[in-house]
């Protein structure tokens, strides 16, 4: 059984410490963090990690067994010495295109990469070029896709026991770091169908765009329609995320709390109208999704045969976000899909977090 040799840059929150975030949240299976998951998974080796701050990588090395000489300042130096076969990339967005653009042009063979994808849909382009190019697997961060729970979802629709999907309601969110997720989920459940047009706006908030420059991650919602005529609604209740796919005959929704909750077709109702009844619940088999990402990764690997997520469909998704924000631009009006002219970059002023080592802290 080959072992993959794994090495994480950006060593943060994701990269490294966010499970100490979420002990004990419902519906919550770890391993989580990209260490996490590399240390967990039993075809990967965590070898190496990069981060811009030396303590924080030093708390890294202690907990993963990552000693000093193995512990890089400086990514490109890891990528050219390690020659890692997975590079994980779980810095902002703003880094994160260089960084993927540059493991896979020096011989990383599968990259793991956070969400958002890119700050530009300049960048996003480029490194889709850069992966097919090279042949290189791509797994974005959006976890949702791998979730047990979405995947029962998935699988019902598929089954076209509730008829044709019509459409999906979902939460609107911050775009590079929510609607990043649930973007890629929507894409997910609508069979990575192309979305054809898009039509949203903007929240107030403390974002701007100066010239190119976008300052802050905005909240979007609106309207995003597919080739296939499903129509998604991105609304903004002001709670937790919460999913609905209206088939024909039937619908699914996921609650808070990794609970998915079915309702099928009823009795003709008044004056013989069709009603839809209660389902019942979902049973699926609870795992941890950034797992099955790494997991998805090696068996991609082992095979030649393509993820379940891939560059492609990260790029779709990041076209969603510049078009959510280029319908605002517009007024709200209809963007259609391929995006054309999009020249909008995401540059935060803004320090990293200090992750926190331990739960009790
Ligand atoms: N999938 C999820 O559920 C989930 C959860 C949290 C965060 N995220 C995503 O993960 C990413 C990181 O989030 P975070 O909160 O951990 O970020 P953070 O800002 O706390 O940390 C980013 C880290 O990257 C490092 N870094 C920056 N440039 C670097 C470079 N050139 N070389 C090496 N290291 C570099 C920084 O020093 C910092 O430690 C974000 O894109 C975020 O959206 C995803």
């Amino acid at each position: 059984m080959h072992i993959y040799r794994a090495a994480v840059i950006g060593c943060s929150r994701m990269g490294a410490f966010i499970d100490n975030e979420v002990v004990g949240a419902p519906g919550h299976v770890p391993p989580y963090s990209h260490t996490a998951v590399f240390a967990a998974c039993d075809r990967t080796d965590l070898i190496a990690c990069s981060d811009l701050r030396p303590e924080v990588m030093a708390e890294v090395g202690t907990q993963y067994n990552i000693p000093k000489e193995k512990q890089y300042t400086d990514y490109k130096e890891l990528i050219d010495k390690e020659q890692p076969d997975i590079v994980s990339v779980a810095t902002q967005p703003e880094h994160r295109a260089e960084i993927v653009i540059y493991a896979v042009e020096h011989g990383a063979k599968a990259i793991y990469a956070e969400k958002a994808m890119a700050a530009s849909m300049a960048e996003a382009d480029a490194m889709v070029e850069v992966c097919e190019r090279n042949g290189v697997f791509f797994n974005l961060g959006t976890q949702r896709r791998w979730h047990p729970g979405f995947t029962k979802m998935k699988e019902i629709i598929d089954s076209g026991e509730l008829g044709t999907p019509k459409t999906i309601i979902f939460n609107g969110s911050t775009l590079f770091n929510g609607a990043s997720h649930y973007y890629d989920n929507l894409l997910f459940l609508n069979s990575d169908r192309r979305a054809v047009w898009v039509q949203a706006n903007l929240t107030e908030g403390n974002w701007s765009i100066e010239g190119e420059r976008l300052t802050e991650d905005p909240i979007g919602h609106g309207i995003i329609h597919f080739e296939n005529d499903v129509t998604a609604y991105a609304v903004t209740p002001g709670r937790e995320i919460e999913w609905e796919v209206n088939c024909e005959k039937g619908s699914l929704t996921a609650l808070p709390d990794g609970v998915y909750r079915m309702r099928e077709e009823g009795p003709p109702g008044y004056r013989e109208r069709p009603t839809i009844v209660d389902g019942g619940f979902l049973d699926y088999e609870p795992a941890s999704p950034n797992l099955r990402l790494v997991e998805d990764l090696v068996h991609s690997l082992d095979t030649g045969e393509p993820p379940r997520g891939g560059v492609r469909v990260a790029h779709a998704g990041t076209e969603l976000i510049f078009a959510t924000i280029e319908s605002h631009l517009r007024g709200g009006a209809r963007v259609e899909l391929p995006l054309k002219g999009r020249p909008i970059r995401l540059l935060r002023d803004r320090a990293p977090r200090q992750p926190r080592y331990s739960p009790q802290a």
